[in-house]
């Protein structure tokens, strides 16, 4: 059974963001395909990317990278819970991901974005940094609006079809990790 994080992306006192994290988080504990867990990015207090060396050359001085480390690479797909912020996902998101390399490797993802549109435009910045971070991300993502699945824009109350978005996102999250599990146990030969 693979290992799937539900990384909440905002950091902000306040955020919208832990609420839809936990609504994922309950609708994904009913499923027995997969294990679970909330990753929350405050937990980890990283600053500004502080590494001497490229997170690509996989040395880490820092113990709040270590930390970093570790429990990321200790997944086998990612669920990304993004904010839009000015058309793109969180500064405090994007410098999470920038912090480590490896560990994101031959991986899955799916994304739950909200925003006035859903989050659109920040989870299509997310798919492009994944790219190169050799995610797969899947097709199937949940789009809140602030409008819709809010009310008064802060107390998330989503519409019944989201909780189907849901499980979509996970069917494909869950198929594309366990699948890419060949890749990293080095049974399917990796090309350069
Ligand atoms: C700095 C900032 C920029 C924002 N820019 C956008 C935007 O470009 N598009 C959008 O749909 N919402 C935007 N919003 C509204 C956020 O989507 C909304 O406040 C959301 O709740 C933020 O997530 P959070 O509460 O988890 O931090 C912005 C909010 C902030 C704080």
């Amino acid at each position: 059974m693979i290992n799937v994080a539900i990384i909440i992306g905002s950091t902000r006192p306040g955020r919208n963001g832990e609420a839809v994290a936990r609504w994922v988080h309950d609708l994904a504990a009913t499923r027995d395909d997969a294990r679970f867990e909330l990753v929350d990015l405050k937990d980890f207090g990283l600053p500004h990317l502080d590494e001497a060396m490229p997170p690509a050359m996989g040395r880490y001085d820092l113990p709040h990278t270590r930390k970093w480390a570790d429990k990321i690479s200790s997944f086998d797909a990612y669920v990304f819970v993004t904010p839009e912020y000015n058309r793109s996902t969180s500064g405090a998101l994007k410098n999470a991901i920038d912090f480590l390399y490896a560990e994101w490797h031959n991986k899955a993802a799916g994304f739950v974005g909200y925003g006035s549109l859903g989050g659109a435009r920040a989870v299509e910045h997310l798919r492009l940094i994944m790219g190169e971070l050799k995610v797969a991300g899947v097709s199937s993502q949940v789009a809140l609006s602030l409008a819709t699945d809010f009310e008064n824009f802060s107390a998330l109350k989503p519409a019944a079809h989201q909780e189907r978005a849901v499980s979509a996102m996970l069917d494909e999250v869950v198929a594309w990790g366990g699948a890419l599990k060949a890749l990293r146990d080095g049974t399917t030969p990796a090309r350069p």
